[in-house]
């Protein structure tokens, strides 16, 4: 696909499901604090555009001046409330995409329709169309995200057109797309597929995620005709692409100049002078594989017993999605292992395992990125996984060893460089990890230079001027 420039005169209309911001309310008071996210992180990118962004903020709020504080707050990030009633929000965010459409685009099986579920999934993707085509004006660029909005693209193109204006629709979706077999398990596929053709073009991080998407409209839609890159569906030819995500480098990057980064990273670092670090951040999701990431550190402890006084694996697991029952069990089954394994290998003097079950400041995140030997990304399925980069990002004075799971996006493109291996075998996973912590310092070199190479070149902003110029270039 030839690159395009994005168009600096064309506002951006983004409408995503998380906001920048999360809205949460404490003791009659609501606050905003930053969302976290892969696709919060990979829109910062756009700081330099003309944009608006428009999303759910988290919560119902029906006070006016609550309100009102709220969307000041919001304003000051470029965004606005798409607000929802709670029932409808849940039934929309927890019912239908995290219960039904997040396992099966993480290839996974066995999914159970939820009919009021779907209802809500419907009306939220039509008020979000109202939103989105009442505040667009003729010529902006809209930029749809993720499956939580598959069915706005197309509800979108027929407001738009109806108000005479002519604005293309881009899409990007931040998850993998599983192979056509698994997505037939949706009972509702086909409509959702319709939804996303209302784009003109749609953006998938891996070439391997396109192609399942491909496959999917030629085999389950009637009437599509698949050509390269290209969809023929409706009387209209919707673009594919590969877009690579990635993070705002020079923020990671230069962390440790700030004085409360490094102040704490002199802290870490006295307290763990003899130790090597490993970390590892993710959400607290079953895709994260983090009962998989420790058993094998269970296991490389039991293998390299002599190790276990000198490692520590701090695992950050940022709370997510906490009103679905597997995300509640998950959470269950990895407090659990933490108790067996500290349990069985701590000391008065040490523990091999620290874990942290809440979110971090930015200045603590950045400082654990900088002081840990290694990061260890465990993913059964991740779209991309951004946790790689940003380590990456923060590791230019120690050079440490990524080691990852190859069913991330992120392994498709830091191969050359990073430890790879499959998070179901336990002992690969500890053999990886027993690799990163005994490399000597040329290897660990060569390698840094390849991940940093590729973290350099693929930042957040790059994703979306080159996401953004293709849509510009097309006519709606
Ligand atoms: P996912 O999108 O599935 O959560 P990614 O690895 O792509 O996975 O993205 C996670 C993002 O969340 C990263 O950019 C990471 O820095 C961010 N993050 C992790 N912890 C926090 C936190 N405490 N506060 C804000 N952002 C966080
Ligand atoms: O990476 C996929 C994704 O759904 C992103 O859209 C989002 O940033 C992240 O996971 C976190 O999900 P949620 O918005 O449900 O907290």
């Amino acid at each position: 696909m030839a690159s395009g420039n994005a168009s600096s005169k064309q506002r951006v209309i983004i409408a995503s499901n998380r906001l920048p911001l999360s809205v949460k309310e404490n003791n009659g008071t609501y606050e905003t604090t930053p969302s976290s996210g892969g696709l919060v992180s990979a829109l910062r990118g756009l700081q330099a555009a003309d944009y608006l962004w428009l999303g759910w903020p988290g919560i119902e709020v029906n006070d006016k001046s609550a309100r009102e504080s709220v969307n000041a707050s919001l304003a000051k990030e470029n965004a606005a409330a798409v607000w929802l009633d709670q029932k409808l929000a849940t039934d929309h965010y927890n019912g239908f995409s995290n219960a039904i459409l997040w396992p099966s685009l993480h290839y996974q099986s066995g999914v159970v329709m939820d009919d009021n579920a779907w209802e809500a999934y419907q009306r939220v993707n039509e008020i979000f169309a109202d939103e989105v085509s009442n505040k667009a004006k003729d010529g902006d660029l809209i930029w749809v995200h993720d499956y939580h909005l598959f069915l706005l693209p197309r509800l979108l193109r027929k407001r738009l057109q109806a108000q005479n204006k002519r604005c293309p629709i881009g899409f990007s979706l931040h998850t993998p797309f599983t192979v056509d077999d698994f997505w037939r398990g949706v009972p509702v596929h086909d409509q959702l597929l319709e939804g996303v053709l209302g784009s003109d073009i749609i953006g998938f991080h891996t070439d391997e995620y396109k192609k399942n998407f491909l496959g999917a409209c030629d085999t389950l839609l009637d009437g599509t005709r698949v050509e390269n890159d290209q969809i023929h569906y409706d009387n209209r030819v919707v673009e594919t692409g590969k877009f690579i995500v990635g993070i705002d480098y020079r923020k990671f990057a230069d962390a440790s100049g700030d004085h409360e980064v490094l102040s704490r990273i002199k802290e870490l670092e006295t307290l763990y002078k003899d130790k090597q670090v490993i970390i590892g951040v993710d959400r607290m999701d079953y895709t994260k594989g983090l009962p998989e990431k420790l058993d094998g550190f269970r296991i490389f402890l039991e293998e390299h017993p002599d190790m276990a006084n000198k490692v520590v694996l701090i695992q950050i697991a940022v709370p997510s999605r906490e009103d679905v029952k597997e995300y509640q069990d998950l959470e269950a089954q990895v407090s659990k292992l933490v108790g067996q394994i500290s349990g069985k290998h701590a000391t008065p003097h040490h523990s091999p395992l620290l874990y942290i079950h809440r979110s971090v400041s930015f200045a603590e995140l950045a400082a654990l990125y900088s002081i840990s030997d290694a990061c260890l990304l465990t993913s059964r399925r991740d779209g991309m996984n951004l946790v790689a980069s940003e380590y990456v990002a923060c590791q230019e004075a120690r050079q440490g060893v990524l080691v990852l799971s190859e069913f991330t996006g992120a392994a498709t493109f830091l191969k050359p460089g990073s430890l790879l291996f499959n998070p179901s075998n336990t002992h690969s996973l500890s053999d990886a990890l027993y690799k990163a912590l005994t490399m000597d310092k040329e290897e660990r070199r060569r390698n840094y230079e390849e991940l940093r190479n590729f973290v350099t070149t693929n930042t957040s902003a790059k994703w979306t001027e080159t996401f953004l110029g293709e849509l510009g270039r097309l006519k709606n």
